[in-house]
């Protein structure tokens, strides 16, 4: 974002990709890693901090279990490993919780109880889902996506949750609907908010896609990550994700998802209209005013937050299942 700043491929088997020693154990994560080539790193995770402040995250991030069907192999990554749990659990934007990549300790305050998503609109069937609701209703299964960020960075995630295109297909929305406004949990009492100061920001976070990228099979609603519920960092207990976009447009943490007639008011869109678009698809060849967009450092693994340099891909390497939405 305008304000933020910004900072071996192997191929894991689906079995290494849905363990939990995979997720949990950092040590045996590390010893795979000895020789292999890592690029700057951010900080190194040694000493004091990976006492009280990694058992910290490490409990932010030790959510339920969550049933899920399968992982589906038609998302697999292959030239790419999955990004360690807990660098993605520290490495965030939730600007609700503040300005810096370093919100997980400030994100443990998102009160998640009883949640509920109101999906309403220019639907023939309103409905509002608890979280039990949503898991019993859609079949879920686990995705392994690329993540890419708007600032450059990126990440390879595993989602567990179910595609878009089963809630269109249960809310039926009528012939008028054209987008989705995707709106975040706010509240001004409880949510600090960025430190930065630019006027009053056009809160809640709200998101947007056309009801054909919805209604594409990439499409996404996650209610969990590295096989459990969400960590709040990530956007408990729901967040959209849409690989083939800049990370910026899947929501994080929704209570309401709208079927409506015009293009709604996007949260960064109205900030800096320039510098993100309304569509934000991966696209090496369109720089970001301020940086090239070419290249991305990929977090995948430790020690510390390091990344690799990576050329980034078309619609982040989804073209074939999204790029006949723009001929
Ligand atoms: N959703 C809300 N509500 N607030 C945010 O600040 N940041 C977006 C997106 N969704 C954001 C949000 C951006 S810029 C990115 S890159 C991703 O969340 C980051 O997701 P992650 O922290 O789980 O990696």
């Amino acid at each position: 974002m305008v304000l933020i700043r910004t900072p071996k491929i192997w191929e894991l088997s689906e079995n290494e990709v849905t363990s939990e020693t995979v997720y949990f154990n950092r040590r045996s994560f590390l010893k795979g890693l000895v020789g292999a080539s890592i690029g700057a790193s951010f900080f190194a995770l040694t000493g004091c901090r990976a006492s009280s402040s990694q058992t910290a995250l490490e409990d932010s991030l030790k959510q339920p279990k969550i049933q899920f069907i399968t992982t589906n192999p038609d998302f697999a990554v292959v030239d790419r490993p999955i990004t360690e749990q807990d660098l993605a659990g520290r490495y965030n934007n939730f600007y609700e919780f503040g300005s810096t990549k370093n919100i997980w300790l400030k994100a443990q305050s998102l009160p998640t109880e009883n949640w509920k998503v109101e999906v309403t609109g220019l639907v023939n069937k309103p409905k509002t889902y608890d979280l039990d609701d949503l898991k019993k209703s859609f079949p879920l299964e686990e995705r392994i996506y690329r993540f890419r960020c708007v600032e450059a960075w990126s990440m390879v995630l595993p989602w567990v949750g179910f595609p878009m295109k089963e809630l269109i297909k249960a809310v039926e929305p009528t012939s008028q609907a054209k987008f989705i406004r995707f709106s975040s949990y706010y509240d001004s009492k409880t949510i600090p908010g960025p430190t930065f100061h630019l006027g009053a920001l056009p809160w809640p976070y709200q998101e947007s896609l056309t009801i054909d990228e919805m209604a594409n099979d990439l499409a996404f609603l996650a209610l969990g990550i590295y096989g459990h519920d969400l960590p709040k960092q990530h956007g408990a207990p729901i967040r959209a994700v849409i690989p083939w976009k800049y990370g910026f447009k899947g929501a994080k943490s929704i209570v309401k998802i709208e079927f409506v007639e015009q293009q709604p008011a996007t949260y960064w869109h109205t900030i800096v209209p320039n510098e993100y678009d309304f569509q934000a698809n991966v696209n090496p060849t369109k720089p970001h005013p301020r940086w090239s967009q070419a290249t991305e450092k990929f977090i995948g693994k430790g020690p510390g937050l390091s990344w690799e340099i990576k050329e980034t891909l078309p619609y982040n390497g989804y073209g074939k299942y999204v790029a006949s939405l723009y001929t």
